[in-house]
Parts: structure tokens; sequence; C-alpha cells
């Protein structure tokens, strides 16, 4: 299969589709790869690398796209590349479609075979390739909150874990999967008090058991929510509905009533955010206030932290690129019902049940359009 990287254009957007070491296991087996110049340059990879890899190095993404069978990518594509993209391609990447109908109906015009990372599963209901991000957003949440909080940025002036006779920041995460464990592991690390909530019985006893009684994992109700949200110093937004938008949880009546100076970190603001008042930031001026409460929403959190992030987010997406390059979409997706999850759109159909729904849009069972 020929495979197209281009490089990423999203605001301080320095993670790349495939590193070297993933791109020479594709040559190895017979795949054929161009890479836009330059694309891993921000961590790093140079052109050199890719070509060593057995890649050949094109100058335009438009080149990349017109050769490329399958476009291996990493955030959603943008207006520009959506326009680059044909009806016999295949691309792989985040999408993250609930919150936004202008990238779905573009993809859906574009007639393209469309699988998304964050929905592809894994035999333990897991999200296999959304995990290695939200690992790194999770960590990151906690630093990002803490600068939220100093004076400067508009926040209440507390360190988070205080010091010898002075309390500690609490902070409340919302959400206790794989960015609300993260985030526990780095708040606890620097002695906050810590509040998870969570509607997964599973997910509460789980936290119990591993932070042995070192945060309160607490059952999430709108009561539950209201509580800790309007006590907390620094608030971490990590729910997940696979595929579906966010639900508002904090609403603007918690924001109007919480601390002054008090921080959110909502990190699932990819799928529109579980805070009323959220609207997505970029690493260049990544918060901003509202009722003195300051908002941390950038959508793109891992890729501050890009070279970390993007040999992570390989290690989990080379054996689906592989399967997608050695057998075809087709059978590839036939024959893996978790890769099949992650087909959100198929010439010009949506075959993400969530996505349709949060969308107002039909769906079509991918499986008729496969046979
Ligand atoms: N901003 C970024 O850069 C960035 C990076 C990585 C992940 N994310 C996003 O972070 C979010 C969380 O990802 P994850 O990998 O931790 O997902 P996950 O599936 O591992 O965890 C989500 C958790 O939310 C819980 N949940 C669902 N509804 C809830 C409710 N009403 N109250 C409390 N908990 C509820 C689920 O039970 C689950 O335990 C996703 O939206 C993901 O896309 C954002």
């Amino acid at each position: 299969m020929i495979i197209g990287v281009p490089k990423e254009i999203k605001n301080h957007e320095y993670r790349v589709g495939m590193v070297p070491s993933s791109v020479r296991e594709l040559t190895n087996k017979g795949h054929v790869v161009y890479v836009e110049t330059n694309a891993g340059l921000g961590i790093d990879f140079n052109d050199q690398d890719y070509i060593d890899a057995g890649a050949s190095i094109l100058n335009t993404a438009k080149e990349v796209f017109e050769k490329a069978e399958m476009i291996v990518k990493v955030k959603e594509p943008q207006a520009v590349e959506r326009a680059m993209l044909r009806q016999d391609q295949l691309l792989f990447t985040y999408l993250h479609l609930a919150p936004d109908l202008p990238q779905t109906n573009d993809l859906v015009s574009s007639g393209a075979v469309c699988i998304a990372y964050e929905t592809v599963t894994d035999n333990r209901g897991g999200l296999p390739l959304l995990a290695p991000m939200s690992e790194v957003a999770g960590r990151m949440s906690i630093q990002a909150g803490a600068m939220a909080l100093e004076k400067s940025k508009g926040g209440r002036g507390m360190l988070l874990g205080g010091v010898p006779g002075v309390e500690p920041a609490k902070i409340v995460i919302i959400g206790g999967g794989m960015v609300g464990t993260n985030a526990a592991q780095m708040a606890v690390g620097l002695g906050a008090d810590v509040v998870i909530l969570d509607r997964s019985i599973d997910a509460l006893r789980r936290l119990n058991a591993q932070f042995d009684n070192r945060v309160k994992a607490i059952y999430s109700t709108a009561a539950a929510i209201e509580k800790h949200v309007l006590e907390a110093d620094l608030v971490i937004g990590g729910v997940l509905v696979p595929g579906a938008a966010a639900p508002k949880l904090v609403t603007k009546e918690h924001i109007k009533q919480m601390k002054p100076g008090s921080a959110i970190v909502d990190v699932a603001i990819d799928q529109g955010g579980c805070v009323e008042t959220s609207h997505a930031t970029t690493h260049q001026d990544p918060t901003y206030i509202v009722d003195d409460v300051v908002h941390y929403c950038v959508a793109n959190m891992p890729g501050a932290v890009a070279r970390t992030s993007t040999v992570a987010l390989n290690n989990a997406t080379l054996p689906y690129i592989i399967k997608l390059a050695d057998l075809g979409y087709r059978n590839a997706l036939l024959q893996d019902k978790h890769l099949l999850n992650g087909l959100n759109v198929m010439h010009g159909k949506i075959t993400c049940k969530e996505v349709a729904e949060a969308l107002g849009l039909e769906f079509v069972d991918p499986k008729i359009l496969l046979a």
C-alpha cells in the first residue's frame, strides 16, 4: 500500500503520524511511504531519518495527499486537508467528530474511509489508541492546573501540595478513566487533597485499590459534582462517553459559585468539554477567565510534549497501520471488530452511532457498507 504522512498544521502541533522506526516496519514489508518534508523536524526526526527508514520525501502536503492510498496523521484534518481527501482514500487519525459538524460534513462529502483513533476498542473495553494520549494529558493536567492557580494567570495563588502548616489544594477530578487516573497519580504525588468522581463502580473500586485510600473515589451524581466542584481549588474534566459529545457536568451556575481564582482544566474539551463555560484554546493562549474561574481548555495538550507523545502514540497505532496496509481497509475492518469500531465515516455515510446521534445525522451500519 502507498502510505502518506503529511506534516501536522494545527496550532503548535509538532507530533507526526509516523516516526522513522514505524516507517521502517512498513517499508520492510514492501509498503511505500511518502513523508512531507520536515514533518518530524519539530521533534528531532529529520528527513534523512525518514529516508534511512525507506521513505521518500515530498515537498508539499498536496503531493502526499495525491500519491497516498492511506493518510496517517495525528490531529483531525483541517479544512485545507479535508479538501484534498479523495473517495478512494483511507484516513487514519484522531477525528473527534461528535462536537464538530463542519468536519463531519466535509468527511462525508469527501467519500473517504475515515477511521478515528479514539473509537478503536480492545478486548478489555478500553480505547487503546486514545490511552497513550490520555496518559500524557492526564499527567499534564496537574502541571497546567498548578500554573493556572498562580496569581499571574488569574489564579488564587495556591501551591497544590501546600507547605508544612498550610493546607494543600483540593483537586476534584471528574472521570476516573485514563486521564483521571494519571491526573490522580500526579496530584497524589504532589500531596494535594484529591477527590475523583466516576459513575462506573468498577472504576471507583480500581481507584480505591490503586491509591490505597489516598484519593476519595466518589460516585458521580449531579449532587456530588456540585458539592465537590464548589469546594475545589482545581477541577480536572476527564469524562468520556465514547464517540459522544462530553456531558456538561459543570454548569454556568456552578462556575458563578466556585471560589474566586479557582481553576478548571477541561481535558475533555476535544469532545466538546464537560464544563458549560469551556471553549477550546491553544498552547499559544491556553487560558481565559469566566466569573473569576481560570479555564485551561487546550484541545491538543499532548502536543506540548510532542516527542514523548508521538512515540507513545506510534507504539499503539503501528499494529493497526500494518494491518490496514497488509490487508486493505475492507479485510482489515471485517477481520477486526475493534478496528471496525474506529470506522466513523465511509463513502459518504456516518458509521459511528454516537457521532450520528450527537449531530442528529443518519447512522448506517458499517457491516452493510462493507458487505
Ligand atoms: N485535551 C486533550 O489534549 C486530550 C488528550 C487526551 C484525551 N483527551 C480527552 O479526555 C477525555 C477522557 O479520556 P480518557 O482516555 O480518560 O477516557 P476513559 O474512557 O479512560 O475515561 C473516561 C471516564 O469518564 C467516566 N464518566 C463517563 N460519564 C461520567 C459522568 N457522568 N461522571 C463521571 N465520570 C463519567 C467513565 O466511566 C470513564 O471512567 C476524552 O474526551 C478524551 O478525548 C483530551
